[in-house]
Protein backbone atom coordinates (compact mmCIF):
# COMPACT_ATOMS: atom_id res chain seq x y z
CA UNK A 1 0.00 0.00 0.00
CA UNK A 2 1.65 3.56 -0.77
CA UNK A 3 1.73 6.33 1.77
CA UNK A 4 -0.68 7.89 -0.35
CA UNK A 5 -3.13 5.54 0.30
CA UNK A 6 -2.42 4.71 3.45
CA UNK A 7 -3.27 8.21 4.26
CA UNK A 8 -6.80 8.27 2.46
CA UNK A 9 -7.62 5.59 4.81
CA UNK A 10 -6.76 7.14 7.92
CA UNK A 11 -8.79 9.89 7.03
CA UNK A 12 -11.59 7.87 5.86
CA UNK A 13 -11.50 5.90 9.35
CA UNK A 14 -11.19 8.88 10.81
CA UNK A 15 -14.32 10.24 9.46
CA UNK A 16 -16.02 7.40 10.26
CA UNK A 17 -15.27 7.95 14.01
CA UNK A 18 -15.94 11.70 14.31
CA UNK A 19 -19.71 10.59 12.12
CA UNK A 20 -20.01 7.86 15.07
CA UNK A 21 -19.32 9.99 18.07
CA UNK A 22 -21.16 12.88 16.49
CA UNK A 23 -24.83 10.28 16.33
CA UNK A 24 -23.98 9.05 19.59
CA UNK A 25 -24.11 12.56 21.21
CA UNK A 26 -27.14 13.86 19.21
CA UNK A 27 -29.14 9.82 19.99
CA UNK A 28 -27.62 10.99 23.93
CA UNK A 29 -29.26 14.55 23.37
CA UNK A 30 -32.14 13.37 22.19
CA UNK A 31 -33.05 10.62 24.43
CA UNK A 32 -31.65 12.06 27.39
CA UNK A 33 -34.50 15.33 26.82
CA UNK A 34 -37.20 12.57 26.60
CA UNK A 35 -36.45 10.71 29.90
CA UNK A 36 -35.90 13.83 32.04
CA UNK A 37 -39.74 14.74 31.34
CA UNK A 38 -41.27 11.72 31.31
CA UNK A 39 -39.33 11.55 34.64
CA UNK A 40 -41.05 14.90 35.56
CA UNK A 41 -44.85 14.00 34.55
CA UNK A 42 -44.48 10.03 36.09
CA UNK A 43 -43.20 11.77 39.69
CA UNK A 44 -45.54 14.68 39.74
CA UNK A 45 -48.89 15.50 39.99
CA UNK A 46 -50.17 18.14 36.90
CA UNK A 47 -50.78 20.88 39.55
CA UNK A 48 -47.69 20.34 41.46
CA UNK A 49 -45.09 21.20 38.62
CA UNK A 50 -43.89 24.82 38.92
CA UNK A 51 -45.58 26.00 35.65
CA UNK A 52 -48.43 25.12 36.69
CA UNK A 53 -51.82 27.34 36.20
CA UNK A 54 -55.32 26.28 36.36
CA UNK A 55 -55.97 27.94 32.96
CA UNK A 56 -53.26 29.59 30.46
CA UNK A 57 -55.33 32.84 30.28
CA UNK A 58 -52.07 34.88 28.99
CA UNK A 59 -52.01 32.51 26.46
CA UNK A 60 -55.89 32.78 25.54
CA UNK A 61 -56.08 36.35 25.10
CA UNK A 62 -53.26 36.35 22.61
CA UNK A 63 -54.60 33.62 20.61
CA UNK A 64 -58.19 35.20 20.44
CA UNK A 65 -56.53 38.54 19.41
CA UNK A 66 -54.60 36.81 16.51
CA UNK A 67 -58.33 36.98 15.22
CA UNK A 68 -57.92 32.96 14.05
CA UNK A 69 -61.50 31.73 12.77
CA UNK A 70 -62.54 28.56 14.67
CA UNK A 71 -61.29 26.69 11.78
CA UNK A 72 -57.79 27.78 12.08
CA UNK A 73 -55.12 25.17 12.60
CA UNK A 74 -53.33 25.66 16.14
CA UNK A 75 -50.58 23.68 17.22
CA UNK A 76 -49.21 23.91 21.13
CA UNK A 77 -45.83 22.86 20.99
CA UNK A 78 -44.33 21.49 24.87
CA UNK A 79 -48.46 21.62 25.55
CA UNK A 80 -47.30 19.34 28.48
CA UNK A 81 -50.68 18.46 30.57
CA UNK A 82 -52.16 22.46 30.47
CA UNK A 83 -55.35 23.19 29.89
CA UNK A 84 -54.89 25.11 26.75
CA UNK A 85 -56.31 22.70 24.73
CA UNK A 86 -59.76 21.61 26.66
CA UNK A 87 -60.03 25.73 26.61
CA UNK A 88 -59.59 25.83 23.02
CA UNK A 89 -61.90 23.30 22.40
CA UNK A 90 -64.59 24.85 24.72
CA UNK A 91 -63.99 27.96 22.73
CA UNK A 92 -65.30 26.30 19.81
CA UNK A 93 -61.97 25.97 18.10
CA UNK A 94 -61.76 22.70 15.84
CA UNK A 95 -58.40 22.20 14.63
CA UNK A 96 -56.25 21.96 17.66
CA UNK A 97 -52.96 20.02 17.94
CA UNK A 98 -50.69 19.43 21.10
CA UNK A 99 -47.18 18.34 20.69
CA UNK A 100 -44.62 16.93 23.68
CA UNK A 101 -42.12 14.83 24.03
CA UNK A 102 -43.40 13.21 26.99
CA UNK A 103 -46.09 10.28 26.01
CA UNK A 104 -46.89 10.54 29.92
CA UNK A 105 -47.87 14.37 29.51
CA UNK A 106 -49.67 13.77 26.54
CA UNK A 107 -51.74 10.80 27.85
CA UNK A 108 -52.84 12.53 31.02
CA UNK A 109 -54.57 15.14 28.91
CA UNK A 110 -55.84 13.04 26.55
CA UNK A 111 -57.38 11.31 29.65
CA UNK A 112 -58.50 14.47 31.23
CA UNK A 113 -60.18 15.25 28.08
CA UNK A 114 -61.88 12.01 27.64
CA UNK A 115 -64.25 12.49 24.30
CA UNK A 116 -63.60 16.40 24.33
CA UNK A 117 -60.18 15.72 23.12
CA UNK A 118 -60.90 12.93 20.43
CA UNK A 119 -60.75 15.47 17.25
CA UNK A 120 -57.22 16.91 18.62
CA UNK A 121 -54.10 15.74 16.86
CA UNK A 122 -51.83 14.37 19.78
CA UNK A 123 -48.42 14.44 18.60
CA UNK A 124 -45.52 12.80 20.88
CA UNK A 125 -42.56 14.19 18.82
CA UNK A 126 -39.48 16.35 19.84
CA UNK A 127 -40.29 19.41 18.09
CA UNK A 128 -35.82 19.64 17.19
CA UNK A 129 -36.17 16.62 15.55
CA UNK A 130 -39.51 16.29 13.97
CA UNK A 131 -40.24 18.07 10.35
CA UNK A 132 -43.70 19.54 11.07
CA UNK A 133 -45.86 19.49 7.72
CA UNK A 134 -45.09 22.45 5.29
CA UNK A 135 -47.56 25.37 5.95
CA UNK A 136 -49.91 23.51 8.47
CA UNK A 137 -50.23 26.09 11.00
CA UNK A 138 -52.13 29.22 11.04
CA UNK A 139 -51.13 29.85 14.82
CA UNK A 140 -47.90 28.67 17.31
CA UNK A 141 -48.13 28.33 20.42
CA UNK A 142 -45.52 27.75 22.51
CA UNK A 143 -45.28 28.77 26.55
CA UNK A 144 -41.62 27.58 28.28
CA UNK A 145 -40.44 25.85 25.79
CA UNK A 146 -37.97 27.80 23.63
CA UNK A 147 -36.31 28.58 27.16
CA UNK A 148 -34.41 25.27 27.30
CA UNK A 149 -32.68 25.67 24.14
CA UNK A 150 -29.13 27.17 25.32
CA UNK A 151 -27.30 27.00 22.76
CA UNK A 152 -27.22 28.27 18.67
CA UNK A 153 -27.84 24.51 16.73
CA UNK A 154 -31.74 23.72 18.94
CA UNK A 155 -32.39 26.84 18.17
CA UNK A 156 -32.24 26.90 14.52
CA UNK A 157 -33.64 23.87 14.49
CA UNK A 158 -36.76 24.94 16.19
CA UNK A 159 -36.98 28.22 14.46
CA UNK A 160 -36.73 26.30 10.87
CA UNK A 161 -39.50 24.10 12.34
CA UNK A 162 -41.44 27.19 12.75
CA UNK A 163 -40.65 29.01 9.89
CA UNK A 164 -41.55 26.09 7.54
CA UNK A 165 -44.74 24.51 9.10
CA UNK A 166 -46.68 28.23 10.00
CA UNK A 167 -48.93 29.79 6.80
CA UNK A 168 -47.68 33.32 5.76
CA UNK A 169 -49.87 35.42 7.82
CA UNK A 170 -49.82 33.07 10.25
CA UNK A 171 -49.60 33.83 14.40
CA UNK A 172 -46.49 32.68 16.21
CA UNK A 173 -47.20 33.25 20.55
CA UNK A 174 -43.69 32.12 22.45
CA UNK A 175 -44.12 33.08 26.20
CA UNK A 176 -39.99 32.24 27.98
CA UNK A 177 -38.76 33.31 31.22
CA UNK A 178 -38.25 37.10 31.70
CA UNK A 179 -34.58 39.44 31.77
CA UNK A 180 -35.43 38.94 35.73
CA UNK A 181 -36.99 35.07 35.58
CA UNK A 182 -35.24 32.37 36.92
CA UNK A 183 -32.30 30.79 35.21
CA UNK A 184 -33.44 27.29 36.10
CA UNK A 185 -36.56 25.32 35.15
CA UNK A 186 -37.74 22.10 35.81
CA UNK A 187 -34.14 21.58 37.25
CA UNK A 188 -32.47 22.76 33.72
CA UNK A 189 -30.94 25.80 32.71
CA UNK A 190 -32.75 28.17 30.85
CA UNK A 191 -32.30 31.04 28.57
CA UNK A 192 -33.90 34.80 29.65
CA UNK A 193 -35.25 37.17 27.19
CA UNK A 194 -36.31 40.15 26.53
CA UNK A 195 -39.02 41.23 23.45
CA UNK A 196 -36.08 42.38 21.35
CA UNK A 197 -33.37 39.38 21.92
CA UNK A 198 -36.10 36.63 21.71
CA UNK A 199 -37.76 38.29 18.65
CA UNK A 200 -33.56 38.51 17.51
CA UNK A 201 -33.54 35.02 17.23
CA UNK A 202 -36.56 34.21 15.40
CA UNK A 203 -36.01 36.88 12.33
CA UNK A 204 -37.08 39.78 10.34
CA UNK A 205 -39.74 37.61 8.41
CA UNK A 206 -41.50 37.23 12.22
CA UNK A 207 -42.75 40.88 12.83
CA UNK A 208 -43.55 41.63 16.58
CA UNK A 209 -46.75 42.89 16.73
CA UNK A 210 -46.59 42.80 20.92
CA UNK A 211 -45.14 41.80 24.12
CA UNK A 212 -46.36 41.26 27.53
CA UNK A 213 -44.12 40.49 30.48
CA UNK A 214 -46.34 38.53 33.42
CA UNK A 215 -45.39 37.23 37.27
CA UNK A 216 -46.72 34.05 37.82
CA UNK A 217 -46.60 32.12 40.98
CA UNK A 218 -45.86 28.87 41.11
CA UNK A 219 -47.59 26.32 43.63
CA UNK A 220 -44.40 26.49 45.47
CA UNK A 221 -45.30 29.82 46.30
CA UNK A 222 -42.12 31.40 44.18
CA UNK A 223 -42.71 34.36 41.17
CA UNK A 224 -41.55 34.49 38.37
CA UNK A 225 -40.84 36.55 35.71
CA UNK A 226 -42.47 35.64 32.13
CA UNK A 227 -42.24 37.35 28.50
CA UNK A 228 -44.93 36.55 26.11
CA UNK A 229 -43.97 37.82 22.82
CA UNK A 230 -46.91 37.59 19.61
CA UNK A 231 -45.21 38.09 15.78
CA UNK A 232 -47.22 37.23 12.68
CA UNK A 233 -44.84 35.68 9.67
CA UNK A 234 -44.76 37.64 7.05
C1 LIG B 1 -42.11 23.88 31.34
S1 LIG B 1 -43.14 22.73 30.56
C2 LIG B 1 -44.46 23.75 29.92
C3 LIG B 1 -45.71 22.97 29.63
C4 LIG B 1 -46.88 23.80 29.06
N1 LIG B 1 -46.52 24.52 27.88
C5 LIG B 1 -47.42 24.76 30.10
O1 LIG B 1 -47.27 25.97 29.93
O2 LIG B 1 -48.00 24.28 31.09
C6 LIG B 1 -42.19 22.37 29.09
C7 LIG B 1 -42.86 21.31 28.22
O3 LIG B 1 -42.14 21.17 27.02
C8 LIG B 1 -41.99 19.80 26.71
N2 LIG B 1 -40.76 19.72 25.90
C9 LIG B 1 -39.51 20.00 26.31
N3 LIG B 1 -38.65 19.87 25.30
C10 LIG B 1 -39.38 19.48 24.22
C11 LIG B 1 -39.07 19.18 22.88
N4 LIG B 1 -37.82 19.25 22.44
N5 LIG B 1 -40.07 18.83 22.04
C12 LIG B 1 -41.35 18.76 22.48
N6 LIG B 1 -41.71 19.03 23.75
C13 LIG B 1 -40.74 19.40 24.60
C14 LIG B 1 -41.93 19.10 28.04
O4 LIG B 1 -42.29 17.75 28.01
C15 LIG B 1 -42.91 19.94 28.86
O5 LIG B 1 -44.22 19.44 28.75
Amino acid sequence: MTDRNRKQQQLLYNADRACKSLFAAIEYIRHGRKTHWEKVYKTKAPDAVSWYLPHLETSLALIERTGASLSSSIIDVGGGESTLADDLVSRGYQNVTVLDISETAVNVSKLRMGEAGDHLQWLVADVLATELEPLAYDVWHDRAVFHFLTTMEPRLAYVQNVARSVKRGGHVIVSTFGPEGPRKCSGLEVMRYDADSLHDQFGARFRLIESSQELHQTPQGATQQFLYCYCRVE
